[in-house]
């Protein structure tokens, strides 16, 4: 299988807002595929379709230490969000090496579509819900470097375009916390 082009930040393509899958169909199947064996071979815990310049609302997850528990979610919608909070620090496979650290709603309800294209839900707390709400922004064009202020998106986005230009983007992404970049 081909690994997918990650897009990094600032590369505007990773502002569009993805579409709802019609149909779950074989594209889609192999387009989770695709995805999967793109966000293992990176390293992550979790990729949006947005990330891999396919504008779909597909995202796929493995959290699981030992990366074997699969999920994935097509057009996924929260339903509920806790007023409780949890702050968690966030990384990004569009946003290599830099992490920083996001509130966001401690758990989540969310509904999304099976692979017969038949709504379920899925609750989730901890770091799958801070995941799929980080994977879900992806989708709507915004990213976790939104979060932070000004000055700092800015000195990351900088370095970034630094480290493109000197040809060590790449190298960032092994990283010891790999952990959290979704
Ligand atoms: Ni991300």
């Amino acid at each position: 299988m081909e690994k997918l082009e990650v897009l990094h930040f600032p590369d505007q393509r990773l502002r569009t807002k993805a579409k709802k899958v019609n149909k779950v169909d074989q594209n889609i199947k192999n387009i989770i595929d695709q995805m999967f064996f793109t966000m293992y071979e990176e390293k992550g815990i979790g990729l949006a379709a947005t990330q891999v310049n396919i504008h779909k609302r597909i995202i796929v997850i493995d959290i699981s230490e030992n990366k074997d528990e699969k999920i994935f979610l097509i057009n996924p919608e929260i339903i509920s969000l806790s007023n409780e909070m949890d702050s968690m620090e966030e990384g990004c496979l569009s946003v290599p090496g830099f992490y920083e650290t996001v509130s966001r709603p401690k758990s989540i309800k969310v509904s999304t579509l099976n692979l017969k294209g038949e709504e379920t839900q899925l609750e989730a707390d901890g770091l799958l819900a801070t995941c799929i709400q980080h994977e879900i922004d992806h989708l709507d064009g915004k990213l976790f470097v939104d979060y932070l202020s000004n000055l700092k998106r800015d000195r990351i986005e900088k370095k970034i375009i630094k480290l493109k230009k000197d040809g060590m983007l790449k190298s960032r992404k092994a990283t010891p916390n790999y952990k959290s970049a979704i």
